[in-house]
Order: structure tokens, then sequence, then C-alpha cells
């Protein structure tokens, strides 16, 4: 059963950034867009890349290895060559801490 976990402090997590952290082992790439905050797997669906090292552009976070597109909100796949969708995994601010759900 998934249940919240802590992952960062809420500060850190910023519009225009990706902070990468690990969660009960599990990679995890925190965003903040228009306010809200979103988690996905810190790991490419293409390749073997960290998306928390990719650049972050219009709700998009761009891998650093071959340059596709990620939807931030849903994890799904904007540009080629990323062609499956990454976890998207449920984050929630609470109390100046951001919580993911794994
Ligand atoms: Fe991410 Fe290829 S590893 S686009």
């Amino acid at each position: 059963m998934s249940e919240w976990r802590d992952a960062a402090d809420a500060a850190v997590v910023v519009e225009d950034e990706v902070l990468g952290c690990v969660v009960d082992g599990l990679p995890v790439a925190l965003f903040r867009v228009e306010g809200e905050v979103f988690a996905l797997h810190d790991l490419c669906s293409h390749g073997h890349a960290r998306l928390s090292e990719g650049f972050v552009e219009d709700g998009c976070v761009e891998c650093p290895l071959h340059q596709g597109l990620v939807d931030i909100r849903t994890g799904a796949a904007r540009t080629a060559p990323i062609s499956e969708p990454v976890r998207s995994i449920p984050a929630r601010e609470v109390g100046g801490r951001i919580e993911v759900r794994i």
C-alpha cells in the first residue's frame, strides 16, 4: 500500500528548477509549476538518465541525455525519442514540507 513520505523542504522546490531526491530508495524528481508541486520518477523512460539533471521549461522537463521532453504534471512523453510515459508520483505540500505518495 502506498503512503505519504517526507521528501524535501518545500522552500527548495521552486519554479523552473528540479530537485532530485531519494525517498525510501526511490529516486524522485520534484518540481513546482504555477505554484503547485509535482513529482516524477527520476529516471527517463527512454534510457538511463536522471530527469533531475535536465532543464525545466514550459511545464516540461528536458532529459539531459537525448533532450526528449516529459510533461511534469502527467509524466507523458512530449517529444521523441521518449515514447513511454515517466511514472508520475502524487505530491503535496504540507507544513513547509513536500510529501510524495509511494
Ligand atoms: Fe532520456 Fe534518451 S535517456 S531522452
